[in-house]
C-alpha cells in the first residue's frame, strides 16, 4: 500500500499525485517507470516516473484518465493509497552531452518529458521542449517545464496560445527559423504523433529516440505484451525500453498492438461508469 501524500488536478482529466515509495525514490532514473494498481482488484497500469523526493520517500506520477484503471487512479484522493507500485522499471534515457536537445512532448507526454529535459540539461545541453496540448487550458506543467529545460514553447490545437497547429507541425516551423539543427531530439506522446516527429527529424538526419507506450502487463519481459519491432528485431520495451531509436520503430504494428483490446476496454469502461453512477 503507497500513501498519496499530495494531489494537484493539473485539468479534469490529469491528476498529479505525489505517493509514498522511498525505495524507487532512492533508485529511479529519468526515463524509466512504474506499474501500479489502483486498488488491488485493479489490472497494472504503466506510468512515467515524473520525479522522485528522496528527503520525502517520495516518487510523483501524473495521470491522465483515459479509461476505468487510469480513471480510478485519477479519482483517488490525498491521505488515501494506491494498492502496490511497482518499479523503477525499464531502462533510463541515455542522456549525454551533444549540444542542442529538441524535447517534444504532446498530451500527458510533457509529463513524461519533464524528468528528461531535466537530465539533459544537467548534463550540459542547451534543451528545447516543443509541447503541444488541445487548447491553452490544457497545458500542463509549464512552471516546471521552466525549471527543467532551457526554453519552454507551446503550439495548441485551437492556437488559443502559442502556435497554432499541432506540435510536429510546430517542430517544422520552428527549425524553419533556426540557423542549425538540432543535436539529438527526444519525443513523448501520442503515436501518430511520434511517428510523424521521427518522420520529420529522419528528414532533417537527426538522431531521434521515442519512450513507446505498448501494452504492459508484467513489466519484467515474461508476458510479451510489450512486444515491438525496433530495426527489424523483436524488442520488449519493458525491460529493454520504453527509449528506443525512433528512425527504427515500426510504427504500424506498435498502433495495432496498443488497439488489440478496445472492445474490451470500452466493455470495462463502460461497466465502471454505470457502477460510478449507481454509486456502487
Ligand atoms: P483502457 O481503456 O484500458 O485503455 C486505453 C488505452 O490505453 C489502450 O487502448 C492502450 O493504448 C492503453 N493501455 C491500456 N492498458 C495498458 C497497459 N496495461 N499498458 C500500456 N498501455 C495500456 N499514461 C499517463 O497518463 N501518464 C504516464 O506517465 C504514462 N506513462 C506511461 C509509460 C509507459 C512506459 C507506458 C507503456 C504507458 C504510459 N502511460 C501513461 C499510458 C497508460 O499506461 C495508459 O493510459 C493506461 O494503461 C490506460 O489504462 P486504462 O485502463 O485507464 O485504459
Ligand atoms: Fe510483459 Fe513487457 S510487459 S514482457
Ligand atoms: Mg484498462
Amino acid at each position: 500500500m503507497n500513501r498519496i501524500l499530495k494531489k494537484r488536478e493539473l485539468t479534469p482529466e490529469i491528476a498529479w499525485l505525489e505517493v509514498e515509495a522511498p525505495r524507487i525514490a532512492k533508485h529511479w532514473k529519468p526515463g524509466q517507470f512504474i506499474i501500479i494498481r489502483p486498488d488491488k482488484d485493479s489490472e497494472r497500469i504503466p506510468l512515467t516516473l515524473v520525479a522522485g523526493d528522496t528527503t520525502r520517500g517520495s516518487i510523483v506520477m501524473v495521470i491522465q484518465a483515459l479509461g476505468k484503471t487510469s480513471r480510478v487512479a485519477v479519482g483517488k484522493q490525498e491521505g488515501e493509497f494506491l494498492a502496490d507500485v511497482v518499479g523503477p522499471l525499464g531502462e533510463a534515457s541515455a542522456v549525454e552531452k551533444v549540444g542542442q536537445v529538441l524535447c517534444v512532448g504532446g498530451g500527458v507526454g510533457v509529463a513524461e518529458l519533464l524528468p528528461v529535459a531535466g537530465a539533459f540539461r544537467a548534463a550540459g545541453n542547451y534543451v528545447t521542449a516543443l509541447c503541444g496540448a488541445r487548447s491553452a487550458a490544457h497545458i500542463i506543467l509549464d512552471a516546471e517545464l521552466k525549471q527543467a529545460a532551457d526554453e519552454v514553447v507551446w503550439a495548441t490545437d485551437d492556437g488559443s496560445t502559442g502556435f497554432h497547429g499541432n506540435v510536429v507541425q510546430f517542430m517544422a516551423a520552428w527549425q524553419a527559423s533556426r540557423p542549425a539543427l538540432p543535436a539529438l531530439a527526444h519525443v513523448i506522446g501520442p503515436i501518430p504523433m511520434m511517428r510523424a516527429a521521427a518522420n520529420l527529424t529522419r528528414e532533417w538526419g537527426v538522431r531521434t529516440f521515442a519512450s513507446l507506450n505498448p501494452v504492459m502487463i508484467d513489466g519484467t519481459g515474461m508476458c510479451g505484451g510489450c512486444r515491438v519491432t525496433v530495426g527489424g528485431k523483436v524488442r520488449f520495451a519493458c525491460v529493454e525500453g520504453p527509449e528506443f531509436d525512433a528512425h527504427q520503430v515500426d510504427f504500424d504494428e506498435l498502433a495495432l498492438r496498443t488497439s488489440a483490446y478496445r472492445p474490451q476496454e470500452r466493455q470495462a469502461l463502460a461497466e465502471h461508469q454505470c457502477k460510478v453512477g449507481l454509486n456502487s
